[in-house]
């Protein structure tokens, strides 16, 4: 894993803007993997900005967001659909029909998994995946002890999760405790993978997930298997990790290196 440390979360929203913007510079078709949640609001203005300014274009991308809540029609405020369209999708160019959420409203849920691997393998795989990661490490909704090797799927959310959540819905409101989302094999299939995290709630998760024990129990320590997955965490974040100081010189190595070959070597295909 490389882990890159930021000053703060615009520096470190700025430097994941930068890796996306790559990928989709070279390939115009690329297959990003998004994410919900606070953590990538950051890079989703960012991204934004870009467009609007030296029209960084996202005509050809095509989309798949790790996650939806079961129950929750497209149009709810809380729904991921909405969120993604609110956040990202309505203020960039990218076509409506290229971008997957899992269906969180199929009269069957559990036959929405296999149909969306499937659209997933159809589309070439993922060239990009974006992550954030929950307090207890969790990933998607891939909760602890979901399995190493889950592909799409239903699952209920933890407690822990719920609370977490539960600051989007009205205290009378239905909050949803089952979820689709892209498994763990899912997400370790994409070619590169961006992991994001900010604050000093998220440093126990990032500590498990980097340094920690490959386990279930943590299903974000899953990405010490795959090849080309960045870690791109705060200060606060990264409060916990015992070798940080190895991460940051790593790190300065790399920026020395990358300078003197070509950093398109980094990109996914
Ligand atoms: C959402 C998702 C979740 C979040 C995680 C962190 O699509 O995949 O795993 O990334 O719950 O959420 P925030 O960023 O709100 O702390």
């Amino acid at each position: 894993m490389e882990v890159l440390i930021f000053p703060d979360s615009s520096s470190l929203a700025k430097k994941s803007a930068d890796l996306v913007e790559s990928q989709i510079t070279k390939y115009a078709d690329s297959v990003i993997g998004l994410a919900t949640g606070s953590t990538p609001l950051g890079l989703y203005r960012e991204l934004i900005e870009r467009h609007k300014s030296h029209g960084l274009s996202f005509k050809k991308v095509k989309t798949f967001n790790l996650d939806e809540y079961v129950g929750i029609p497209d149009d709810h405020p809380q729904s991921y659909r909405t969120f993604m369209d609110d956040h990202f999708f309505n203020q960039i160019d990218i076509e409506k029909s290229n971008t997957k959420v899992p269906d969180g409203m199929a009269g069957n849920p559990l036959e929405v998994g296999p149909a969306y691997e499937k659209s997933i393998e159809e589309a070439g795989g993922i060239d990009l995946q974006v992550l954030g990661v929950g307090t207890d490490g969790h990933i998607g909704f891939n909760e602890p002890t979901s399995s190493l090797g889950s592909i799409t799927r239903v699952k209920t959310l933890t407690q822990q999760t719920i609370e977490d959540n539960s600051r989007f819905f009205e205290p009378d409101e239905f909050q949803p405790k089952l979820a689709i989302t892209m498994g763990i094999k899912t997400i370790l299939d994409a070619r590169r993978i961006l992991i994001l995290a900010n604050g000093e709630n998220k440093a126990q998760a990032v500590r498990d997930m980097v340094e920690g024990p490959l386990s279930a129990f943590c299903p974000a320590s899953a990405l010490q298997l795959h090849q080309r997955t960045t870690v791109l965490i705060d200060e606060p974040a990264a409060s916990k990790l015992t070798l940080k100081g190895y991460y940051k010189f790593v790190g300065e190595m790399q920026d020395d290196l990358l300078r003197k070959h070509r950093p398109s070597d980094w990109i996914s295909r």
